[in-house]
């Protein structure tokens, strides 16, 4: 039975409302004692938000205010990427994070999900997207407020080069960003350049997507610069073992 197209599940029984997703189990079953500083509180939104991710990656639909149903993929990361994001901001110790491209939010979930993990929910999200209150009709922030982690993530209602500028300009740093912008060919590039004067030296920028041409090539025309270079490219693992479709790509300074 295959959900959405990133959680599979084997068989073709249908899952009982009690039961969690195997792969929602190896979220929630190493979430209790892990961080620094995590209190009884960071445990509880841990479990609210795992199971929030897992229900709603389930589902794999996001309904909008005038009730019609928009499927999560191809647009949103995958649910096994998602993870591998969550588990790259708790292992940074990442505080403040920049993310491009907000869309349904999903990305914005999981790196919200590191964050409790690694007991820095003080820290929060700056999520831009020009077409979120447009074209994707708000549905990313109504989930982050679904999911109760909207007071954690700052929006910024503009195109990323744009952003990135005045961010720059405001002197604002971040620990880690991650990238799920716009995919052509210069924008990426830009977003390189951008992102070069925000991140902090020794901060990780997570691409999703390297796997697409344009993506891949301007990276790679950018590692280099200012002493940016590869670190690592992560291929997530499904559920049922097999290899995720997506490939993401880290580069630090
Ligand atoms: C693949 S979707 C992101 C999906 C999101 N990561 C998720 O998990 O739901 C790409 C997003 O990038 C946004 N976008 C396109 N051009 C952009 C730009 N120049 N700056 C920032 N975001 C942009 C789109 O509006 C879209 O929401």
């Amino acid at each position: 039975m295959t959900l959405g197209d990133g959680l599979r599940m084997t068989g073709s029984r249908k899952r009982k409302s009690d039961e969690p997703l195997s792969s929602g189990l190896a979220i929630r079953a190493k979430a209790s004692h892990r961080g620094f500083g995590r209190d009884a509180s960071d445990v509880e939104i841990d479990d609210r938000l795992a199971s929030f991710i897992e229900n709603f990656c389930y589902r794999g639909v996001a309904i909008d205010e005038a009730g019609t149903a928009w499927s999560l993929w191809p647009t949103a990361v995958r649910y096994e990427d998602g993870k591998s994001l969550a588990a790259a901001v708790e292992s940074e110790a990442a505080e403040s994070i920049l993310e491009i491209g907000l869309g349904f939010g999903i990305s914005t979930l999981f790196l919200a999900l590191g964050l409790v993990r690694s007991g820095r929910r003080s820290g929060g999200i700056t999520a831009i997207d020009p077409h979120q209150l447009s074209r994707w009709r708000s549905m990313g922030l109504r989930i982050i407020e679904e999911a109760a982690v909207g007071e954690w993530v700052s929006f910024l209602s503009e195109r990323s080069d744009v952003a990135l500028r005045r961010l720059a300009k405001d002197r604002r740093t971040f620990d880690l960003a991650f990238v799920d912008g716009s995919h052509r060919y210069l924008d990426v590039f830009n977003d390189c350049l951008g992102l070069q004067k925000v991140v902090r030296s020794g901060g990780l920028i997570i691409f999703d997507d390297f796997d697409e041409t344009p993506v891949k090539e301007a990276i790679s025309r950018f590692l280099g610069q200012g002493g940016w270079r590869l670190e690592n490219t992560i291929r997530s693992e499904r559920a049922d073992g097999t290899a995720s479709r997506r490939v993401m790509a880290c580069i630090r300074a």
